[in-house]
């Protein structure tokens, strides 16, 4: 399609609209206050309902690439005759939006509902608020079906929140969430999450650095035991082992690494390159080798939740200096192993390769950031006089511009490229009809970094998170969702000096999203106070492998600073 067809599809969309304010305003400015004026509204509302709708235009004609017969779009992703690679999804987010603009169908793939890429932020804020209290999230289908039949057995009505939509999803979802998003639990975590992170930062210094005091090229990989040490603990109150110096390969630890790296690395290839395990699982090797790390980690999660479970029945104190962790207390409250083991699984299986992938990218930004990173020093510096002093909540919410640098990589290289819903009902998005059961994309990558939705895009700026007076960015609310974004509100008591007050809280999708915080303001707090990161190679590209971060060897310079 020619951009002046685009344009003119997008203008008349806007032309109607425009119309339709115009007209209720004349509606409602014109109508006589003695005449029956609810009559006459309904029936002048439903006369321009009904022109709006007969104004879309109709699905067929969203602009994408065209799908070729039998084998649709999927062969974009095949080998040697595919135009992308599963690593260029980001790049092909970029291109869809450069050569089709705001909305973008791609048809034709194979076992999957067609993807509506939507890269208008005004657009993508009306599906947000319009979502319900159960939106569907479309979601890894390999997931779906170990959940749903493979496992069925384990899993039965409460299989969690991941792969799992409507009613099934809210019930769950509000059983579990006031304990996890909670601030007072939340808080709990800082001690036990330091003290990990001191571990990690003295693997790196004692085993890791070499004569160069540069870090391994599998550096990564370092950051993933991280990762892992720290859901360990707040998922399952145990740390795994994962940074002990020497790991035997048949240790427990090590085979929780691997069955980490392969369930996650490799759902973008099960469901976009090969998904043809869908129709005969029995013939497809890498499937069969997902059931079997998966059944892994559902065993490595009952274990420790039984043994919660034990702790809790002998009186034992919480198992966080005397306070109950997050799973004493939904054992607690719920008084449902198996729906505490669930929750554990989905906290684990999103809860790695999201943050060990953002910490990746935030570490390489701030290594070729020197300003930036003198910057996050000076103000760790003086919140943390002392390096030795142990970090409290309080220390950490002062670090404003750590934050603030931690949002900024997130919105310009966002982890997780897109979120999506798929729709409920029919629904008008940029002047098309959508119908239900489409997949719709939230680039978050593009939009992002879209000078339409925030000032200087492109420019690298953490200032622009901070509230002051001469900070007079654009910055589109729903233009930077790296966690997603979910409609409905919940509350949690707040005590100050004795008083009691109710504080109401927009709900986050991502349920981690508190602790990913956490997690990621510890390790900047105490590596950038005490090292000095540098990286002296050639400029790494970002790509796909599950999330998007740096492709290539993280060898990162660590210094100790001088006091
Ligand atoms: C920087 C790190 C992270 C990023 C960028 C991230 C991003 C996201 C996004 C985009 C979603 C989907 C939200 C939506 O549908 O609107 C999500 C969901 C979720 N995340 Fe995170 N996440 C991160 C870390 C974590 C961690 C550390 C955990 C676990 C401790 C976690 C647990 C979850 C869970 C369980 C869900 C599903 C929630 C539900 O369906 O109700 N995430 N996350």
């Amino acid at each position: 399609m020619q951009t002046s067809q685009k344009l003119l599809i997008y203008n008349q969309f806007n032309k109607n609209i425009f119309r339709v304010i115009r007209e209720r305003s004349t509606v409602a400015a014109t109508v006589c206050p003695y005449a029956s004026q609810t009559e006459t509204n309904e029936v002048e509302i439903a006369r321009i309902k009904n022109e709006t709708t007969t104004k879309y235009l109709p699905y067929t004609q969203v602009p994408g690439p065209k799908p070729l017969p039998i084998i649709g779009n999927t062969w974009r992703f095949a080998p040697i005759i595919g135009q992308f690679k599963i690593s260029d999804i980001a790049t092909m987010s970029f291109l869809l939006n450069q050569v089709f603009g705001r909305i973008v169908k791609v048809s034709g793939l194979m076992g999957r509902p067609d993807l509506l890429f939507v890269y208008d932020c005004d657009e993508i804020e009306k599906c947000h608020r319009n979502e319900g209290p159960t939106p569907f999230r479309p979601s890894m289908p390999s997931l779906v079906k170990y959940k749903s039949e493979l496992r069925k057995d384990f899993f039965g009505d409460l299989p969690g929140v991941v792969g799992v939509h409507g009613e099934q999803w809210r019930e769950f979802r509000s059983r579990v969430q006031k304990p996890v998003l909670q601030l007072s639990t939340v808080r709990r975590y800082v001690k036990p999450l330091e003290k990990v992170t001191d571990d990690f930062l003295q693997r790196c210094t004692q085993h890791l650095l070499d004569e160069k005091s540069e870090l391994p090229n599998d550096f990564s990989n370092e950051i993933h035991k991280w990762s892992l040490e720290c859901i360990g603990l707040v998922a399952l109150d145990t740390r795994f082992g994962c940074l002990d110096e020497k790991l035997d390969p048949k240790s427990e630890p090590q085979q929780i690494i691997n069955a980490a790296q392969f369930v996650l690395r490799n759902i973008a290839i099960l469901e976009l390159k090969a998904p043809y395990w869908r129709w005969f699982p029995s013939i497809s090797p890498m499937w069969k080798r997902y059931v079997a790390n998966m059944d892994y980690f559902v065993e490595i999660c009952m274990k420790n939740i039984s043994k919660a479970t034990e702790r809790l029945k002998a009186g034992s104190e919480g198992a966080l200096d005397g306070e109950p962790s997050l799973i004493e207390l939904v054992l607690r409250e719920e008084k449902n192993e198996k729906l505490a083991t669930t929750m554990a699984l989905d906290l684990i299986l999103v809860g790695i390769d999201t943050i060990s992938m953002a910490v990746c990218s935030i570490l390489y930004q701030l290594a070729t950031r020197p300003e930036e990173q003198q910057k996050m020093y000076e103000e760790l510096k003086r919140n943390i006089p002392d390096p030795n002093t142990p970090l409290t909540i309080q220390t950490l919410e002062k670090n404003k511009y750590t934050k603030a640098f931690i949002k900024e990589v997130l919105r310009v290289y966002s982890t997780v490229i897109g979120n999506g819903r798929t729709l409920q009902k029919d629904t008008p998005i940029c002047g098309y009809m959508i119908p239900k059961g489409v997949q719709v994309v939230f680039p978050n990558l593009v939009v992002g970094v879209d000078d339409e939705f925030v000032s200087d895009a492109r420019e690298f700026r953490p200032e622009r998170w901070i509230k002051s007076p001469d900070n007079d960015t654009n910055l589109h609310k729903f233009a930077s969702l790296p966690y997603g974004h979910g409609a409905r509100v919940y509350w949690e008591h707040i005590y100050f000096y004795a008083c009691k007050f109710k504080l109401i809280f927009f709900l986050q999708m991502c349920l981690g999203r508190r602790f990913a915080d956490l997690e990621m303001q510890i390790l900047l707090a105490k590596l950038i106070r005490n090292y000095k990161l540098e990286y002296n190679y050639a400029p790494l590209k970002y790509a796909i492998t599950f999330m998007y971060a740096p492709d290539g060897d993280l060898k990162f310079k660590m210094t100790r600073r001088e006091e």
